[in-house]
């Protein structure tokens, strides 16, 4: 058993793996990065994946498996290079997240059948999926590729977006890192960015998020006196 899966995860792989185990203070700890790392390689958590980190990490395959089927973020099918998650959660869909989705699920389609849930295209470039509140709703409808944002889509943008990336293309995001693929956007969520490390500096919040924040400084406001004493950081004055 052994055997074969040091030939689906070879030796980087689990030079990576014990670097994530030594991080915490028990090895089961590193379990959610260790999928991580599973889809990195494979591109969905697979038997072998599962089989993967029980014996990395002294769990039982049904531990594994009950944590990779509870969060949507573990793939149980190959995904494409790209995956595109498409925000239908009540104020996008409102706004337009369902249009994109129906729109997105007609041309990455074939033979006259809609893309479904979770499905890839038949060029193996974009698996597509409805996902719940990307917590961008100030820039609603948005839409995630590879976990990165396309914020104010429609659905011509969302689709010029997608052909763009069956075409080879990776579009800059409307803020974040710039766009990888789904494997790799998984080994940085493992925790490992292998020369990309200013991925993690590119600009993260948009100036309508902040808004909040600019109409304080301008007005020097600050928040009050918290109950234990601590004084919360007194916003700087916008020059
Ligand atoms: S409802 Fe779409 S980001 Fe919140």
């Amino acid at each position: 058993m052994t055997e074969m899966l040091n030939d689906v995860f070879g030796q980087d792989t689990r030079t990576k793996a014990q670097q994530l185990i030594a991080r915490y203070p028990q090895s089961r700890s590193a379990l959610l990065p260790m999928l991580h790392l599973v889809q990195s390689v494979e591109g969905f958590v697979s038997q072998d994946g599962i089989r993967f980190c029980a014996e990395q990490l002294e769990l039982t395959t049904a531990e594994v498996s009950a944590v990779a089927t509870f969060y949507t973020m573990y793939k149980r099918k190959p995904c494409g290079e790209h995956l595109v998650s498409v925000c239908t959660n009540t104020l996008c869909a409102a706004l337009g997240g369902d249009a994109i989705y129906a729109r997105l699920k007609e041309e990455l389609g074939s033979d006259g059948k809609p893309l479904g849930h979770e499905q890839t295209s038949e060029d193996g470039k974009v698996t597509l999926e409805h996902a719940e509140c990307l917590a961008a709703c100030d820039l609603g409808p948005v839409l995630q590729v590879n976990y990165e944002y396309f914020d104010n889509q429609d659905p011509d943008t969302a689709s010029d977006l997608v052909a763009k990336l069956r075409a080879g293309e990776r579009p800059a995001p409307t803020r974040g890192a710039p766009l990888t693929d789904f494997k790799q956007a998984e080994l940085q969520l493992a925790g490992f960015f292998e020369g990309r490390d200013l991925d993690v500096a590119g600009p993260s919040a948009a100036k309508e998020t902040l808004r909040g924040n600019t109409v304080a400084q301008d007005r020097g406001w600050s928040a009050p006196v918290m109950p234990d004493g601590v004084l919360p950081p007194v916003p700087e004055k916008k020059k």
